[in-house]
């Protein structure tokens, strides 16, 4: 005789796609009856209207149907209370019912702010790469596109709508679930402005502004239990570097520059400012490095040695600044970034790729979790 008992857990292990955990860890099964063989399923979503919908109540439809005996499923689809949405926000937030910021000192996320002298030096690509890269590797990754001025990590993970549009990110009260390219929780201002904003929605930023939405992304984004959150700053030294400085001041900070001896200068200070507001500067990314060519010769269309040399202006006798790795010249990995199918991912093979994996795998091992561990890493 198959029971309710059955059916609720068969339901409860159905995963909602947008917060990526069991329904029956998030409160969502109601009444489940059976009669004869007939079951009636009671789930409870978020919110009206919730993007997911369809997608979960088929899931537990099947779920139900799959369940021995069962012949037939209802599944009666209904909303949340406020009350129990809060409770589950508040549940979501890991029980900090005020407002403690997650990647604050004591969290075991790694905190990793990409940032460059001066903007083209390809910092979001190199980010969205490695981000994409530690994701492969099996690291829960989270992604903050903070550069507000030039935002482009939506179009780099492939997360661009019909429209030409980032997708909006779905709202439980104040809590916004990020979207996910290549298994990359991501979030950016190009997902929050008016859908008739000029293209490349040319705003105009205040430093307060950009304050409050910097710290918006780290308090109010669902990233759940994350192995490492990226940032992919705006170039140079302004108010973002400034906020995130003084909200993240125990932030690891990774320098992008090319091999350029005149854009080394402009990179080097954008470390030396993040290390003022005490973040540690660990680690430079020469990127646009000579590309090999056909026939053996090297065309090196910036030159040589910047990476090298900011590595070293940045070094202290306390603390040497490695060159974590030097990413050639790639035409693929310029025209994954306009398809949006980051090289790692799609090319693995690329030189760049290679490249670019090496980095992701010696940020993996060679920093610290908070906890004092190395990172938990597999080889995919
Ligand atoms: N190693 C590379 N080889 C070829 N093109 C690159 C490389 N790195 C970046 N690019 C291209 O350079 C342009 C600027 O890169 P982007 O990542 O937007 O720079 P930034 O974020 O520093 O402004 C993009 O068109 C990108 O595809
Ligand atoms: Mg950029």
């Amino acid at each position: 005789m198959t029971d309710a008992v059955d059916v609720r857990t068969a339901v409860g292990a159905v995963m909602d796609p947008e917060l990526r955990r069991p329904l029956s860890k998030l409160d969502m099964v109601r009444e489940v009856r059976v009669d004869a063989g007939s079951a009636t399923v009671q789930i409870a979503l978020t919110i009206v209207g919730c993007p997911a919908a369809d997608r979960i109540e088929r899931d537990v439809h099947a779920a139900a149907a799959a369940v021995a005996g069962i012949h037939d499923v209802t599944v009666e689809v209904g909303v949340m209370t406020p009350a129990e949405r809060t409770a589950l926000t508040e549940r979501l937030r890991g029980g900090r019912a005020q407002r403690v910021m997650p990647f604050g000192p004591e969290s075991l996320t790694r905190v990793i702010a990409v940032t460059s002298g001066k903007g083209g030096v390809g910092k979001s690509t190199v980010t969205a790469n490695l981000a994409v890269a530690l994701a492969q590797r099996g690291l829960a990754v989270g992604l903050i596109d903070a550069d507000v001025h030039g935002f482009s990590i939506p179009a780099l993970l492939g997360l661009i709508e019909d429209d030409g549009l980032p997708p909006q990110p779905t709202r439980i009260d104040d809590l916004m679930l990020p979207p996910v390219g290549y298994d990359v929780k991501a979030i950016s201002i190009g997902m929050f402005l008016p859908r008739d904003a000029p293209a490349g929605g040319a705003v105009a930023w205040r430093g307060p502004m950009l304050h409050r939405t910097v710290n918006q992304f780290l308090n109010d984004v669902y990233f759940g239990d994350l192995d490492v959150l990226l940032l992919d700053m705006p170039p140079g030294t302004g108010d973002v570097a400034i906020s995130v400085g003084q909200l993240l001041p125990h932030a690891d900070v990774l320098v992008v520059t090319t091999p350029q001896p005149a854009a080394a200068e402009v990179a080097v200070r954008s470390g030396l400012v993040a290390r003022q507001t005490g973040q540690r500067v660990i680690g430079v990314v020469e990127n646009m490095a000579a590309l090999t060519l056909a026939d053996g010769t090297s065309l090196d269309l910036f030159g040589s040695g910047g990476g090298a040399a900011v590595a070293a202006a940045l070094s202290t006798d306390d603390e040497t600044v490695p060159l974590l790795g030097s990413i050639p010249l790639s035409p693929a990995l310029r025209s994954g970034g306009d398809e949006g199918r980051p090289i790692v991912a799609s090319t693995p093979d690329d030189p760049a790729a290679v490249a670019l994996d090496a980095i992701a795998l010696r940020l993996a091992t060679t920093g610290r979790s908070r906890a004092g561990r190395p990172l938990p890493v597999s080889r995919a």
